[in-house]
């Protein structure tokens, strides 16, 4: 399975913040706000991925991540010139996806909780169709809104509706059979003037081939679009490693413990770090691990 993280957009919730500075790479907690998506594809196993996102933000991403092989991956880069919607991704990224399926995440979405690791690779293997996450929100119309039948399928989906039939929100996390290229190339831009990927589902929900799977209460799932929905992940992260001595999407860590990078390459990274907790850490977890 082939990766995308959608990291475009102006990030025009967070100005004046973001109007020099790509929202993807703003600090959460200890680390760039990419880390955390970039670590739910890690975890899924996914090692091919493609970034996309401005033409004017790639450059700093790019300096960030590299092509990926330090931590045992391929990353690729491509440009958005215009926030066209999520759908986009798949016209643009049609020939990194080549003929396989894949999995598009959101460059503004953070992922914790238990056995997540489990629930992404039992989903992407064999996949028929697609296989997307709901969660419970307060706030449906922000979403898109998911309406799920007592077996897991999806029964009807709606992007931010006035009057949501449920509270649970699609999240920013989608898993695709190699249809989904067919499927955007054929789509028409919604009244906003977007390819929706709430189309891109509903097309998948017609063909009864959408199922949602619930992360429900235990589970946390933070967007960082907005001065408060930052700061507040940036204390969920660090309350949470603070408490436990543990790391949340140290990408470092996730490449050796998946097998994806050795314990000598992993310190080395950790010693380009060296001046920084995060460092520390990373070479902590190598010396563990050896
Ligand atoms: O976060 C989950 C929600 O994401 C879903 O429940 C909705 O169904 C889905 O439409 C989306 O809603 P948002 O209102 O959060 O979408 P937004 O336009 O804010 O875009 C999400 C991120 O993707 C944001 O960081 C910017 C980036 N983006 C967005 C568009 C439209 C791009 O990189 N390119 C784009 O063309």
């Amino acid at each position: 399975m082939k990766g995308i993280i959608l990291a475009g957009g102006k990030g025009t919730r967070l100005y004046p913040v973001t109007l020099a500075v790509s929202k993807q790479l703003l600090p959460v907690s200890d680390k760039p706000l990419i880390y955390y998506p970039l670590s739910a594809l890690m975890l899924a196993g996914i090692r091919e991925i493609l970034v996309i996102s401005t033409p004017w933000d790639l450059p700093q991403i790019r300096r960030l991540l590299r092509d990926g092989s330090h931590l045992g991956l391929r990353i690729d880069y491509a440009e958005q010139p215009e926030p066209n919607g999520l759908a986009e991704a798949f016209v643009i990224g049609a020939e990194h996806v080549g003929d396989d399926p894949v999995a598009l995440v959101l460059g503004d979405n953070i992922f914790h909780g238990y056995a997540f690791q489990e629930i992404l690779q039992r989903h992407t293997e064999d996949i028929e169709g697609c296989v997307l996450f709901g969660y419970p929100v307060r706030d449906p119309e922000r979403y898109g809104i998911a309406e799920i039948g007592a077996d897991g399928r999806l029964l009807s989906i709606e992007e931010k509706p006035r009057t949501p039939r449920s509270n649970r929100a699609v999240v920013g996390m989608y898993l695709y059979d190699n249809s989904v290229l067919d499927i955007a190339k054929n789509l028409r831009p919604s009244a906003r003037g977007e390819l929706e990927i709430t189309d891109v589902n509903r097309v998948y929900l017609e063909r009864g081939q959408a199922r949602v799977i619930d992360l429900g209460r235990g589970f946390a799932w933070l967007d960082a679009g907005t001065p408060e929905s930052l700061l507040e992940a940036g204390q969920y992260v660090q309350t949470l490693e603070h408490r436990q001595s543990v790391r949340i999407a140290c990408l470092e860590e996730i490449a050796l413990r998946m097998g994806f990078i050795d314990a000598d390459s992993c310190a080395r990274l950790g010693q380009e770090l060296a001046g920084s907790a995060y460092g520390q850490y990373v070479l902590s977890i190598a010396e563990q691990l050896r």
